[in-house]
């Protein structure tokens, strides 16, 4: 029996703060926000279709790997909650944290997120998700905090608690490990620059070589224009997907738009990937295939 998952990424509900919500830091990002303009990156319209097309897709279970906003504010929460309703009221979902969700250390502190997606976060033991359906088992990551350079660090109690998470997949489930940041860049380097970068990737690839049960797929977000890269575990070869922001507004003259992905899976084997990219008919596969875009 073939399982559609389907997987979006950095959505990106935005509103504007209201006085009191401007934080020093969210007065720097606000100020990156309009003086780059990417405001206008992020479009309702295209949120609002994303969510129509992903149900459209017919998954049997949805992965979102962060970043649902733009500066972690309630209003913002709210919005992506009543925009994402029709697919956590009918699809089993699991939601991740990325790190424009605990962008400011009140957001973080007060695990702002948590208070309308706590039941589609499946947190639990270690501080991972373990989100699990009939021959699906996903572990979920969490390196995400407040960091002015916006970077990640898997807690050293998530990496401990890693391996016996994997390992405690049912034998015939394809295993799915999701979090916010890259492992790899669309070039295979480690991602682990200071800036933006997930600052131990190398310890978190050194758990998975290790791990007795490695995922067959690691899905995630946080680069906003989608990639597929293999790593390298040894004698296994797992691709990694990011299928690039999902509420991305048309900028074909940057060749960007909107994208998700739908991974077919068949027992322990990912069978093939549906890539959809937003354009003037709505979201529609990508001609050629997954990724032959290049964007
Ligand atoms: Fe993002
Ligand atoms: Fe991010």
């Amino acid at each position: 029996m073939t399982l559609r998952l389907v997987h979006a990424t950095d959505i990106h509900f935005y509103e504007r703060p209201t006085f009191g919500q401007f934080s020093p830091k969210r007065i720097l990002g606000g100020a990156n926000l309009y003086v780059r303009g990417r405001v206008t990156h992020f479009n309702r319209q295209v949120q609002a279709q994303l969510v129509d097309a992903m149900l459209a897709a017919k998954p049997d279970a949805v992965v979102i790997t962060g970043d649902l906003t733009a500066e972690a504010l309630p209003s913002e929460f709210a919005a992506a909650r009543a925009a994402l309703a029709p697919l956590l009221e009918q699809i089993p979902t699991l939601v991740q944290s990325g790190n424009h969700d605990v962008y400011t250390y009140g957001a973080s502190r007060a695990r702002r997120i948590e208070t309308l997606f706590a039941p589609w976060m499946h947190l639990g033991e270690g501080g991972l998700a373990r989100f699990a359906r009939p021959g699906l088992y996903i572990v979920g990551l969490d390196p995400t905090r407040p960091h002015v350079l916006a970077s990640g660090r898997v807690p050293e109690a998530q990496l401990a608690a890693l391996p016996d998470a994997l390992a405690a997949a049912p034998d015939d489930a394809f295993v799915v490990l999701g979090l916010h940041y890259p492992i790899l860049d669309r070039d295979g380097r480690v991602y682990e620059g200071l800036s933006h970068g997930l600052l131990n990737a190398r310890a978190l690839i050194d758990v998975l070589a290790a791990a007795p049960r490695k995922p067959d797929l690691i899905l995630h977000g946080h680069i906003h224009h989608g990639f597929t890269v293999p790593l390298t575990l040894g004698d296994v070869t797992v691709p990694i997907c990011n299928p690039g922001s999902g509420g991305y507004a048309d900028m074909p003259a940057r060749h960007r738009s909107a994208s998700f992905n739908v991974y077919v899976l068949d027992g322990p084997k990912l069978l093939s990937i549906e890539r959809y990219k937003h354009g003037p008919d709505g979201f529609t596969l990508e001609p050629g295939g997954a990724y032959a875009s290049g964007r």
